[in-house]
């Protein structure tokens, strides 16, 4: 059985793509065609920065949760992972779906035609709490918070924990695998404090290590790579690899 991992976080720039696209490529690079990522978000950056061009697709993950055996058309087999790409076409899927019963698995149902291919799928979605946030969390079984060390990210973390807690009374398969600290800056005292303060609060349920604020992760994306293909030996290289390793997925 495949396992599911949504990444999620109310807050947007908190490390959601990063963390998607080079998680992915720790799992994926000895055997790339067991990772799939989904690019569930309609600004598609995670399609982007996998070097495809989101306007000249013909078919997305759009198509997948219009009609799920059309899912498979979407998959794009690339060097390190597969990725379901995405594009604006996404955008309207709220709107398109909203008058349906299963407006919220919509995600799942397009997912499942495919999910026994893949050990490991990883979604990468918006900064959202509604139709985004309820398909993501509804098709995984795992999730993962980026918490960015910033004031206004920390406080969106209450939101996106109750979002969890409201979609497991519906899917009690989901559970909490990491809140992950990111763009953290050890030059600052901000960075250190709300590291403390998630630590108290969270405990082992924050990952032990940490991403760094590192400049090789943006220019990665530039070069459409992930960042340990970039610059493998740059911090942040080094921190998605230890990171891959701790959660042990
Ligand atoms: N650890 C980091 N250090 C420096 N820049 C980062 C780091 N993580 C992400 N970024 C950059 O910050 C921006 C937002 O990150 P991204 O992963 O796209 O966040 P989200 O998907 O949550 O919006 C991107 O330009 C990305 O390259
Ligand atoms: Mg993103």
């Amino acid at each position: 059985m495949s396992e599911v991992i949504a990444v999620v976080s109310h807050k947007g720039g908190t490390g959601k793509t990063s963390l998607v696209q080079n998680l992915a490529y720790e799992y994926g690079k000895s055997d790339p065609s067991s990772v799939l990522v989904v690019d569930f978000d309609p600004q598609s950056n995670l399609t982007a920065g996998s070097g495809l061009i989101p306007q000249d697709l013909n078919y997305t993950i759009f198509h997948g949760i219009n009609q799920p055996k059309e899912c498979e058309k979407g998959i794009v087999s690339g060097p390190y992972y597969d990725i379901l790409p995405a594009n604006l076409d996404l955008a309207i899927a709220d709107q398109r779906f909203a008058g349906d019963k299963d407006r919220n698995d919509k995600l799942g149902k397009a997912l499942s035609t495919i999910s026994s291919r893949y050990r490991l799928i990883f979604i990468d979605s918006p900064p959202n709490l509604s139709f985004f946030a309820f398909n993501t969390l509804t098709a995984a079984n795992q999730v993962i918070i980026p918490l960015q060390c910033q004031p206004y990210a920390y406080q969106a973390i209450d939101s996106t924990m109750k979002l969890v807690e409201l979609v497991q009374e519906k899917n009690p398969n989901l559970s909490l695998k990491s809140i992950v600290l990111t763009m953290y800056d050890k030059r600052l005292s901000l960075s250190k404090s709300l590291k403390d303060i998630t630590r108290r609060r969270f405990k082992t349920q924050v990952a032990k290590t940490v991403i760094p604020i590192n400049v090789s992760i943006p220019e990665a994306i530039l070069d459409h790579a992930p960042v340990g293909v970039y610059a493998p030996r740059s911090t942040g290289a080094r921190a998605y690899k230890g990171l891959a390793k701790e959660l042990k997925l």
